[in-house]
């Protein structure tokens, strides 16, 4: 008996990866976070699974009812949103089941901020204007931030950033990055990204709080960088006339 942790993707149902698709059909019991787990993701489990949303469960009763299913030999496909990676509560249910010595498999989703990031058509690097993505929040009720991990510590950096669980803390994002940024630095939010209800605005910091103040406070995806508004960076040199590299060696000009 095995729990298998699959990342659901960011909602639309065939942004499921094929393994993880597989891995639903093959389960007896199905435990979804039913907060951002589509329904028809649940349409792959098998005639008469057992499916529970752990919505409303606390993480005792959620273990309770793996232990179940440990007892009767039945593998579980626990399903959270997104990647698993990031914000999914993997971590201490894979610690308790350590303890239990239930055994469990990991298999990677669709992360939202690769989903928000698609809708835009976006790269969110790009030569000379960033090499780096920082997918982070600000705190929350539930959850504080270490030290040092602070907005405006990453806003240091210049890097694309990538803030979760944070659209009802939009007045805070915006002055903590304005300093650092600029107020003409572009933004964008992308509320439940391939999801039916989907929505985008595109601004700058300057303007983005009132773009987005009739928004959604739930389920968005900011994202800060100059990338968004992308003329004038170099091409890479990837794919360079004359770049000599391992799969097109021999073009180097000198
Ligand atoms: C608990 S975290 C889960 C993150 C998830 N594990 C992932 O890989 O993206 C929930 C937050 O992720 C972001 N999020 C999740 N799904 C999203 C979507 N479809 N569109 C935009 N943001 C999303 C929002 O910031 C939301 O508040």
């Amino acid at each position: 008996m095995t729990v298998h942790f699959i990342g659901a993707g960011p909602g639309a149902p065939d942004l499921l990866t094929l393994r993880g698709r597989d891995l639903i059909a093959a389960c007896p019991v199905c435990l979804y976070a039913g907060s951002l787990v589509p329904e028809a993701v649940l349409a792959h489990c098998p005639p008469g699974a057992k499916i529970v949303n752990t919505a409303p469960m606390t993480l005792d009763e959620i273990m309770a009812e793996i232990s179940d299913a440990h007892a009767k030999g039945q593998d579980v496909a626990r399903l959270h949103s997104g990647d698993l990676s990031v914000w999914s509560a993997m971590g201490e249910q894979v610690r308790r089941l350590r303890e239990l010595g239930i055994p469990v498999s990991v298999t990677p989703g669709v992360p939202s901020f690769a989903a928000a990031a698609a809708v835009l058509e976006s790269e969110l690097t790009l030569p000379g204007v960033a090499q780096s993505v920082i997918l982070t929040r600000t705190p929350g009720r539930a959850s504080a931030m270490p030290d040092g991990e602070s907005l405006t510590a990453f806003a240091a950096t210049g890097a694309t950033l990538a803030i979760h669980l944070s659209i009802h803390n939009l007045a805070k994002v915006v002055a903590d990055l304005t300093p650092h940024y600029g107020s003409d630095c572009p933004v964008a939010i992308v509320w439940r990204a391939s999801w039916p209800e989907q929505r985008i605005v595109r601004a700058t910091l300057a303007t983005i709080e009132e773009a987005a103040a009739d928004g959604p406070e739930r389920t968005a995806l900011i994202l800060v960088g100059r990338v968004l508004a992308p003329s004038g960076f170099a091409e890479s040199r990837l794919y360079a006339e004359g770049y000599d590299r391992r799969y097109r060696p021999g073009n180097s000009l000198t």
